[in-house]
């Protein structure tokens, strides 16, 4: 949770009690399907500041609540700072440009966040916990300040070692998913860390060659970020350890086109027992590598389509795509039927 605002600064005795009622609060509420509105997030944040007192919330929330029986279309439900950033993220999206390091992270956050946090594009100067609904009030144990950068710039390192050409599509989600948790973890800003990283994982799986765009992370954003928490939270005594699963089923819904339930009650720590089946995609596991799975993907969606497109759609050369299909059809992964000219590709499963 945390919608409303910033992270618990540890030590902000006032302001963190009051910011601890009302994420348990909301957090208890905010069950699939039932969002906190905007406003209350916004007369939380006001409480928790000391702006106004428990009373006065009171009153606004009825107040609010009375003025929207009369009607107030649901384009009234989004927070200016919402709009603001979804605005920002499309616009982001629609440059090309990406590289894979820390300052590309950072400079993500600043795109998303200038002129709305003082910190854009800034990192963290201390200490953070966050209560999540899924850990039944518990936090994430997040990175120390002091050593932001050494730890993103460790992380990054490694993964720019990794060979994902050695790798089944299956266990390249996989090793993007660890990657994601990591880079998660650190919550090197204030806030906004899992649109940042979101955005990010974007642009990676983009350099694959997957197209893809922010409606899943939008849809599912507190998914998303429960995902992540679990990917990272491990408590002894309760038997729990870190559980990559579901951010996993996630991208494979964003990667493989599957259809997981992506529901968030499954996360929840008290939940473990419930093992929701994971649905097959339109086509079954095949032994092929990240990148020649965003060709079939592009085949998938227009069995017609030439090399070319191909190549502009994964963002390759045409030189790269010939030699993917090639390998591709000699595997009898892919067939070419009725002809060169007005033929059509199939995928064989
Ligand atoms: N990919 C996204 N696209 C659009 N809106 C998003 C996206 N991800 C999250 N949001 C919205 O942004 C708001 C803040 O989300 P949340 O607090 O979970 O993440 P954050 O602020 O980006 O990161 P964090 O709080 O972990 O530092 C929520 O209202 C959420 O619905
Ligand atoms: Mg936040």
């Amino acid at each position: 949770m945390g919608e409303f605002g910033e992270y618990i600064r540890l030590g902000e005795l006032g302001p963190k009690q009051k910011a601890e009622a009302w994420q348990t609060a909301i957090g208890l509420q905010d069950v699939d399907g039932l969002k906190p509105s905007p406003y209350l997030l916004d007369t939380a944040k006001r409480h928790i500041e000391g702006d106004i007192t428990i009373e006065e919330v009171k009153e606004l929330i009825d107040t609010y609540y009375k003025s929207r029986d009369s009607r107030l279309s649901s384009e009234d439900d989004r927070t200016e700072e919402a709009d603001k950033v979804s605005a920002r993220i499309t616009e982001l999206l629609q440059e090309e440009t990406f590289s894979f390091t820390p300052a590309e992270y950072k400079r993500i956050h600043r795109r998303l966040f200038q002129g709305i946090f003082k910190f854009a594009g800034k990192y963290r100067t201390y200490n953070i916990s966050k209560k999540e609904w899924v850990l039944d009030g518990a936090s994430v144990l997040y990175n120390p300040f002091e050593n932001l950068s050494e730890t993103l710039d460790y992380d990054f390192a490694q993964e720019r070692k990794f060979d994902y050409s050695a790798c089944s599509t299956e266990e390249s989600i996989a090793h993007i998913a660890a990657f994601t948790a990591g880079l998660w973890q650190i919550h090197p800003f204030g806030e906004g860390n899992t649109r940042t990283t979101a955005l990010f994982l974007i642009k990676y799986l983009r350099s694959f060659g997957f197209s893809i765009s922010n409606d899943l992370f939008a849809a599912h954003s507190w998914y998303f970020r429960n995902a992540l928490v679990r990917a990272n939270y491990f408590n002894r005594e309760r038997r729990i350890v870190p559980d990559l699963s579901y951010l996993e089923r996630f991208l494979r819904n964003l990667v493989l086109g599957e259809q997981n339930e992506l529901k968030n009650r499954y996360l929840h720590i008290s939940a473990q027992s419930f093992n929701p089946t994971t649905s097959k995609g339109q086509i079954g596991t095949l032994n092929v590598t990240l990148e020649e799975r965003a060709v079939l993907n592009c085949i998938l969606a227009d069995a017609k389509i030439t090399q070319q497109e191909i190549a502009e759609r994964i963002r390759k050369s045409p030189r790269t795509v010939k030699r993917i299909m090639a390998s591709l059809s000699e595997r009898q992964i892919i067939v070419r039927k009725n002809g060169k000219r007005d033929g059509w590709w199939e995928v064989l499963v």
